[in-house]
C-alpha cells in the first residue's frame, strides 16, 4: 500500500497512512516521513503494533535517543522508554509519570540541549479525555504583531523547573536542574522558519526588569496557544504521535482517573536552540 500524508490542521499536524512501523522502512519512505515531520511539526500514525524495540528502532532513525531524568519511570529493560501512566504495581506504587505535562511546554527546555522530537505510543487509553493539544509555534511567531517581533528579537528567557511544574521530581532531581538560557525566538534548523520558543518552563525574561519580564510572559501565555493554531489529538489505542519540540508546544488534558492511560514515550536528542 502506498504511503499517504493527510493534513490534519491548517497550521500543525498530518496523518501518515499506509505504513507499518513495526517493520524497517526503506530510505525513501523514511525521508518522506522525516520531511513531513519537520514541515507539519506533529505526525499521527494510527493502528501501529509497536513493541518497545520497534518504537526505539523507529525513533532512533531521527537521531540518538535520550534517557529521561525521571529514572524511576523507565520501562524495565528499556531505559529509552519513559512510562506516562496511571497504572500501579502490586504495592500501589505508580509505574509511570501521572498527570505529565498538563500545561503548555516543549520537552525538557530546562536543559542546555532540549529534546528534538518526542514519540508517544498509546498502549491503553481511557474511553474519553486524556487528549493532547499541540500549538504551532511557527504560526504563533508569524501571528505576532510586528512591534512584538521586534521587541522579542534577541531576548532570552531562563528556563527551569519548580515544584508546580515538576511535582514528581525528587529534591535531588530538582536540585540537579539548573536554569538555562534560551532565545525567545529560535530558527528551525531544517526549515529555516522562526518559531516562538517559550512555554511554562520559561520562568524569567533576561536583561529586562522583573515587571517587564512579567508583562512579556503574560503576553506570551495569552498568545502561544490561541485556538486557531491548536490541533487536538484524540487518542486511539495503538496511535503513535510524534512532535517536533522546536516548533510546537504541547499540553496534556484531564481524564477520568478510574480508567487507565498507559503510554510509552521515546525522545530524540536535539541541538542548542539558536
Ligand atoms: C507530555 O509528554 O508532556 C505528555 C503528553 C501526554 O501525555 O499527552
Amino acid at each position: 500500500m502506498a504511503m499517504t500524508i493527510t493534513k490534519l490542521h491548517d497550521h500543525v499536524g498530518a496523518e501518515i497512512g499506509g505504513v507499518d512501523l513495526s517493520r524497517p522502512l526503506d530510505e525513501a519512505t523514511f525521508a518522506a516521513i522525516e520531511e513531513a515531520f519537520y514541515q507539519s511539526s506533529v505526525l499521527v500514525v494510527r493502528r501501529q503494533d509497536l513493541p518497545p524495540e520497534r518504537q526505539i528502532a523507529f525513533s532512533q532513525r531521527f537521531g540518538p535517543l535520550e534517557v529521561h531524568i525521571l529514572d524511576q519511570y523507565q520501562l524495565a529493560g528499556h531505559p529509552e522508554i519513559l512510562l506516562l501512566s496511571n497504572k500501579t504495581d502490586a504495592d500501589g506504587k505508580p509505574l509511570g509519570l501521572v498527570e505529565a505535562g498538563r500545561y503548555w511546554h516543549t520537552d525538557v527546555s530546562f536543559t542546555e540541549v532540549p529534546s528534538m522530537g518526542s514519540f508517544l505510543y498509546a498502549v491503553e487509553i481511557p474511553p474519553a479525555g486524556g487528549d493532547t493539544l499541540f500549538a504551532s509555534q511557527f504560526a504563533a511567531y508569524d501571528a505576532l504583531p510586528q512591534d512584538w517581533k521586534e521587541r522579542l528579537a534577541g531576548l532570552k528567557a531562563l528556563h527551569g523547573l519548580n515544584k508546580t511544574t515538576a511535582p514528581k521530581f525528587t529534591d535531588a532531581q530538582l536540585a540537579s536542574v539548573k536554569g538555562v538560557e534560551h532565545p525567545l525566538i529560535r530558527t528551525h534548523p531544517k526549515t529555516g522558519r522562526k518559531a516562538l520558543y517559550a512555554g511554562t518552563f520559561a520562568l524569567r525574561v533576561l536583561d529586562v526588569s522583573e515587571a517587564e519580564s512579567d508583562e512579556i510572559l503574560a503576553f506570551l501565555r495569552d498568545h502561544w496557544a490561541q485556538d486557531d493554531i491548536v490541533y487536538r489529538h484524540r487518542w486511539q489505542a495503538n496511535d503513535l504521535v510524534m512532535w517536533d519540540n522546536r516548533s510546537v508546544l504541547h499540553c496534556a488534558t484531564l481524564f477520568d482517573a478510574r480508567f487507565i492511560r498507559h503510554m510509552h514515550r521515546t525522545t530524540v536528542a536535539g541541538e542548542k536552540p539558536v
